[in-house]
């Protein structure tokens, strides 16, 4: 199993690591940055800790929350047995904490806190849901449901549900009744402060507000995971990333009423693959720079992804005041289907009851490539880029874009935004390259002699 996983990650490596992509890497040197988070990735992934597959054999010790009284009807609280059954997991090495299969468990707010024993598998097979009134939640624990921290080497796994029942918080929300007063209410997963997290198959829905947290967290996979809520319910992003180093998201499907994926300060090395979005707000790095917060994300890859009918595509959203700074983006191979913004870069984000004043300071957005996306837009702008006048968008490549709006014509809206675009471009960004003097003087003589070499390329990866 893990020979399988070896050759699988060999594969991915020379499909990440790319042809003309290393090419152009050498030749433009704006690329440096990106060609060497790819280098780096090599290395994450081999070291990366898994829970080794071969130990599942042996000797496991199964804990089952059944066993420490929980009653699994959907009514009773069971949230006695699960801390029970938390705390014999937790301490006793090679365990399975299992939630079995075909019963609906109520928990209520929970901290899960390691540090755990030795691998330890975390197997939800049955329903988890929480108690669906907002009135009744523990002040304690205002912002979570289900909260595992401080672990190392955790497997999650299961074909089970996290379900939040979030309706009542939603009501509650300020963004569904303007008389509600604004406050967070809880997140439904979250992994907080871990390391050598891997979380896989689980279906997590309905949650109070955002669907799945990783924070504060090194080298975390998530892989074949579902989220779902309505496409109206507020703040339900389905997972946001904060904090967090070395995450890879692979093979998720999810529909929510905010983002499917938010990606905040702190964060770096952040790969994304196979990904499914709609309805929601897109895939979003951001919002950063609130409050004249200082925000950093560097070295995200989103590979292979489909947005239907989202509200926005692939955005990157920074508030007026901030600083800090959004560098080396790749976006590819993404396919979008009636998205309403497919690419975006708002550096006027303003998400307050108040209208929000411009700033000189902001969020520095650069290094952003856009490379083989395709589909239809709802709106005229199917690509975006608004950047602060003081702090502009700097070095946006994109590469064979091909974006439609079904009735009418799409078009680009740059301001104070600077790139290149080479293949085909639709729709044309000459916005992006004129007000570049600089860099088409610094490039030209590079680029240009490369050119039938990259198209040679090009063919040879199809
Ligand atoms: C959960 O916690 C709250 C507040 O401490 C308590 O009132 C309630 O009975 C607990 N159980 C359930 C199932 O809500
Ligand atoms: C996390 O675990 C370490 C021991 O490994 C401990 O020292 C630390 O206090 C724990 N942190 C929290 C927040 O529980
Ligand atoms: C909004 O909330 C207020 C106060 O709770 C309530 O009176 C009103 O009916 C609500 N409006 C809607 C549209 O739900
Ligand atoms: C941003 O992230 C860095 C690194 O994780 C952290 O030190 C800093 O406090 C964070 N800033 C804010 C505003 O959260
Ligand atoms: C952010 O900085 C601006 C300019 O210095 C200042 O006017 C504003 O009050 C600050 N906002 C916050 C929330 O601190
Ligand atoms: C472009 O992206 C689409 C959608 O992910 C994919 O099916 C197609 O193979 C990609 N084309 C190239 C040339 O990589
Ligand atoms: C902020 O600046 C942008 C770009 O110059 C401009 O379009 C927008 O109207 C300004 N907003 C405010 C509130 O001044």
């Amino acid at each position: 199993m893990d020979k399988i996983f070896f050759i699988y990650c060999v594969g991915l490596l020379i499909v990440a690591y790319g042809t003309a992509e290393t090419i152009l890497s050498e030749s433009i040197s704006i690329f440096d940055e990106l060609g060497s988070f790819d280098a780096e990735e090599r290395d994450e992934i081999e070291n990366f800790a898994l829970p080794s597959c071969n130990s599942e054999h042996g000797s496991k010790v199964l804990v089952n929350v059944d066993g420490f009284g929980a009653v699994g009807n959907g009514v009773s609280d069971d949230t006695q047995a699960f801390v029970n059954a938390w705390k014999q997991a937790c301490t006793t090495p090679k365990s399975v904490f299992l939630v079995p299969i075909g019963r609906r468990y109520l928990v209520n707010a929970t901290r899960f806190k390691g540090p755990c024993a030795d691998k330890l598998i975390v197997q939800i097979d049955g329903t988890i849901i929480a108690p669906d009134e907002p009135k009744n939640w523990d002040p304690n624990y205002p912002r979570i449901w289900l909260e595992f921290s401080n672990l190392t080497g955790v497997l999650f796994q299961g074909g089970g549900v996290i379900d939040g029942s979030g309706s009542k918080w939603w009501a509650a929300s300020c963004k569904k009744n303007k008389s509600n007063p604004c406050k967070g209410a809880p997140t439904a997963l979250t992994i907080d402060s871990s390391s050598a997290v891997k979380v896989k198959g689980l279906t997590i829905r309905n949650s109070q507000q955002m669907h799945f947290i990783v924070s504060k967290s090194d080298s975390v996979r998530v892989s074949d995971v579902q989220i779902s809520a309505p496409g109206d319910s507020p703040n339900t992003d389905g997972i946001h990333i904060t904090g967090s180093t070395n995450v890879v998201l692979q093979n998720c499907k999810i529909g929510t009423g905010d983002d499917c994926i938010s990606i905040v300060n702190g964060s770096s090395n952040i790969k994304m693959k196979k990904i499914y979005c709609g309805p929601g707000h897109g895939i979003s790095i951001g919002s950063l720079g609130k409050d004249n917060s200082t925000g950093i994300v560097t070295m995200v890859v989103l590979d292979t992804a489909f947005l239907r009918e989202t509200t926005n595509g692939l955005r990157i959203k920074t508030w007026q005041g901030g600083s800090g700074y959004v560098r080396s983006v790749r976006y590819q191979n993404v396919m979008m289907e009636d998205v309403s913004n497919p690419i975006i870069i708002d550096q006027f984000y303003c998400d307050s009851p108040t209208a929000c004043q411009n700033q000189t300071s902001a969020v520095e957005v650069s290094q952003i490539m856009y490379r083989n996306i395709s589909g239809t837009s709802q709106s005229e702008r199917a690509m975006k880029f608004a950047c602060s006048d003081t702090v502009p968008c700097k070095n946006i490549i994109l590469h064979d874009i091909n974006l439609e709006k079904k009735d009418g014509t799409a078009e680009t809206y740059c301001h104070s935004a600077t790139g290149i675009g080479y293949g085909y471009i639709q729709p044309s960004a000459e916005c992006l390259t004129s007000s570049d003097k600089d860099f088409i003087i610094e490039q030209s003589q590079e680029v240009e002699p490369e050119k039938p070499r990259r198209e040679n390329l090009i063919h040879s990866e199809l």
